[in-house]
């Protein structure tokens, strides 16, 4: 007999409409490299059960010289295309674990570069759709931090649906938080920004933190210092295009 389904079966059942189309991009010769090099080590295969962390994270507390008793701090990133800010803030952040969701192969394979390139030990990619990974392998309180850094804007009105960041979503996401936990989203498209503040801003689980010490920025938070200023980022910024921070705590 098949068992009842739970809402977040049901869900994922009904849950046709994705927020992104799997691109055939090729990955280089130096990111295929690190993918049969490297994967092994750094890829976490996707599961539909909850992730032993401990298992998981072994060399990276290892490398830092940390026992298991003391766990290190975990933030999810979601979507973070080529590595170059995941790398750059796990480069800075040394005693903090990074767990990193990407759909797009020549994307995973050129993090997985860069950390070799950079000798990092405190990320590990799951290269699969972040909604599964949320719903089946994390648990309540698990996470201290959440990055989604310019996530696919879907700027036509016809495709809006498909952008992540929803109520959905992030009614799955803050209660994954621990308390004082935070989540950080930035995006230089304005239109979405606004989405983003108002669904941030309606779930009850969270915080804007910017509000009390930044009123001027009416809900928007100035760029935290971990957060480098990528290429693709630096180009808009020329053109004088507005990039939004908006940085949420866990209540
Ligand atoms: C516009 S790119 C931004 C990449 C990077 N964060 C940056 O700042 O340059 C958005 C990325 O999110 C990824 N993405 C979108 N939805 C995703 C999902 N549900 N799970 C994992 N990755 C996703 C896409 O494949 C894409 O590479």
């Amino acid at each position: 007999m098949t068992p009842d389904p739970t809402p977040e079966t049901t869900a994922l059942q009904h849950r046709v409409i994705r927020s992104f189309v799997k691109r055939t991009g090729r990955t280089t010769s130096g990111q295929h490299k690190a993918l049969t090099e490297l994967g092994p080590r750094f890829l976490l295969p996707y599961q539909e059960s909850t992730l032993d962390f401990v298992a998981a994270y072994a060399d990276s507390t290892r490398a830092t010289g940390q026992n298991s008793i003391k766990p290190q701090p975990l933030i999810l990133e979601i979507g973070f295309g080529m590595g170059e800010a995941t790398a750059h803030i796990a480069a800075l952040l040394p005693e903090t674990n990074f767990l990193c969701c990407e759909v797009h192969d020549p994307g995973v394979g050129a993090l997985l570069k860069r950390i070799g390139e950079q000798d990092l030990h405190n990320i590990r990619i799951c290269a699969h759709d972040a909604v599964e990974v949320i719903d089946h392998m994390l648990p309540e309180q698990c996470l201290d931090g959440i990055h989604i850094f310019f996530p696919d804007p879907w700027h036509k009105a016809r495709h809006n649906k498909r952008r992540l960041i929803q109520s959905p979503l992030i009614a799955k996401l803050a209660p994954r938080l621990k308390v004082g936990g935070y989540i950080h989203c930035a995006t230089d498209w304005q239109e979405y920004a606004e989405q983003i503040l108002q669904v941030l801003t309606e779930e009850p689980l969270l915080k804007n933190t910017a509000l009390a010490a930044h009123p001027e920025l009416q809900g928007y938070a100035p760029k935290p210092y971990y957060r480098p200023l990528t290429k693709f980022e630096n180009r808009g910024l020329k053109l004088g295009h507005g990039v939004w921070d908006l940085v949420f705590e866990r209540v």
